[in-house]
């Protein structure tokens, strides 16, 4: 169970006020907003990326200053390079195998593989994501969809409660797209909770039974002001 209660953020331009949350087993929650309305911040504060300024956050009843989030939460950045640490395709898939608890690794992925086990459960796991033949392709090489999808692949490999998902459908084609959807699906079905985040006010997947809800983050328009002076210098706040 998630709940948010209270959160805001203040930068120094101006204040977040988020709306409350409260997801339990199974539930899926899309929280959309505009541009800059703060969907992001929200995902790396729930993530612990970022710190809240008021408000607090519990997973299973426990405060998250408390607990050491990345056992409960998953969370793929809308930026997809923001997620991977690997050289190549393989190498990023096995950091996350020989990172993963023996208690969160996937039953069926074999825990300290040997070199052949290894290509063989990576492969698979890559060809399900249409990555098959790009296994020892660099990650820089990889388009922004592609990218997307290997960050993905982690969530097969490692077993957690939540996953965080900010805008994981921008970019992905239509088979990646069903992809997920199918993955969430499985994922709630299990008992899994899951955020994503979107610009759009409809719901973005196609679910039949879950229990769904869509949160908008109102954008409290910031009144800034400019100084002809300042905008000569730069495009600096007027305080
Ligand atoms: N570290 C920071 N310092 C100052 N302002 C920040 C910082 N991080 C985010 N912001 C501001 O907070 C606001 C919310 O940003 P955020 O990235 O969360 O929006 P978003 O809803 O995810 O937008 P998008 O739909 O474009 O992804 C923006 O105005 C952004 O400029
Ligand atoms: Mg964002």
């Amino acid at each position: 169970m998630i709940l948010s209660l209270n959160v805001s953020k203040k930068f120094s331009t101006h204040n977040i006020i988020f709306p409350d949350i409260k997801a339990q087993s199974s539930d899926f929650i899309q929280i959309t907003g505009a541009s800059g309305s703060g969907k992001t911040t929200f995902c790396e504060i729930l993530a612990k990326f970022k710190t809240l300024d008021t408000g607090e956050i519990f997973i299973n009843n426990k405060n998250i200053n408390s607990i050491n989030v990345f056992e409960h939460i998953h969370y793929i950045s809308q930026f997809p390079e923001h997620n991977l640490l690997g050289a190549t395709c393989f190498e990023e898939l096995e950091l996350w195998i020989n990172a993963a608890r023996p208690s969160s690794l996937h039953p069926d992925i074999p825990r300290k593989p040997n070199v052949k086990d290894a290509k063989n459960v990576i492969y698979s796991i890559l060809n399900d994501f249409s990555l098959g033949n790009l296994i020892n392709m660099p990650i820089w090489r990889l388009s922004f969809g592609q990218k997307k999808a290997l960050a993905f692949c982690a969530l097969i490999i490692v077993l957690r409660s939540v996953w965080v998902l900010d805008e994981p459908l921008a970019g992905l084609d239509i088979d990646l797209s069903e992809k997920l959807n199918d993955m969430i699906i499985e994922f709630i079905k299990k008992g899994g909770i899951v955020i994503v985040t979107s610009h759009e006010k409809n719901l973005d997947f196609e679910f039949t039974h879950s229990n769904t809800r869509i949160i908008n983050i109102e954008l409290d328009e910031p009144k800034y002001t400019f100084t002809h002076m300042e905008r000569e210098k730069g495009w600096h706040l007027e305080k």
